[in-house]
């Protein structure tokens, strides 16, 4: 039986999670947060202190991770038994995963773990190279982007709300640093594949993007 499958790709802070999470919810079907995958590597690594540019060593590390994701309304993710959900949305973590990522023989590693979560009825897959690596055969696949400013300015006001203290200038470089590098890796870069629907979400509210994302599969 064909499992259908949704990726949405896009650079940090578009809104893509957000969106995946509501649309997998509406579907009823699987949700697979690939950057989550990437971070718990980062972590990882980072707890081991390894040369982030091994590859060979963060390979290894990848190869050997076992990784538990509770979906309930809040993701909880354990990394070997441990629960790292708390460190998994900071921005050093997401930046070490950008570096990670970069490392073809780690992208290797980590490609069956993510196609394993192609299962009955469906699923939504939220990433930078879902539609056209992981996922090609992909029958819905979005691109969903928005501005270097409308999503450092996203992520300024998140953080704030938590009441973590952050300046936005600095948010700004780290998100064009982290685009480009997502954007100019050899393996897997972050591009649009070519039968992927376009989204700039600059100007559109995400309950809007939701919604277009649900016309498209209906
Ligand atoms: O989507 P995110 O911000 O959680 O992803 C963190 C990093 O992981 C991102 O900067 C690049 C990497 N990543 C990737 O290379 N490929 C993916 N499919 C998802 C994330």
């Amino acid at each position: 039986m064909t499992v259908s499958v949704l990726t949405i790709d896009g650079p940090s802070g578009a809104g893509k999670g957000t969106v995946s999470r509501a649309v997998a919810k509406k579907l009823g079907w699987n949700y697979l947060d690939s950057g989550s995958i990437y971070r718990s590597l980062a972590i990882a690594a980072l707890k081991q202190a390894a040369d982030l540019e091994d590859e060979a060593a963060i390979a290894d590390i990848a190869q050997a991770m076992v990784l538990e994701f509770d979906c309930g309304d809040d993701l909880i993710v354990r990394l070997n038994g441990e629960d790292i959900t708390a460190q998994l949305g900071l921005e050093s973590t997401g930046n070490t995963a950008s570096i990670v990522a970069a490392l073809p023989e780690v992208r290797r590693v980590l490609l069956q773990k993510q196609k394993d979560f192609k299962q009955l009825p469906g699923l939504v897959a939220d990433g930078r190279d879902m539609g056209t690596v992981v996922f090609p055969e992909a029958q819905n696949k979005v691109f969903l982007t928005a501005s270097a400013a409308e999503r450092a300015k996203r992520r300024y006001k998140q953080l704030i709300e938590k009441g973590i203290d952050a300046n936005l200038a600095q948010i700004t470089n780290e998100i064009e640093e982290r685009d480009r590098r997502d954007m100019e890796r050899k393996t897997a870069p972050l591009a649009m594949a070519s039968d992927a629907f376009y989204i700039d979400s600059s100007d559109m509210a995400l309950n809007a993007v939701i919604e277009e994302v649900l016309n498209l599969i209906q």
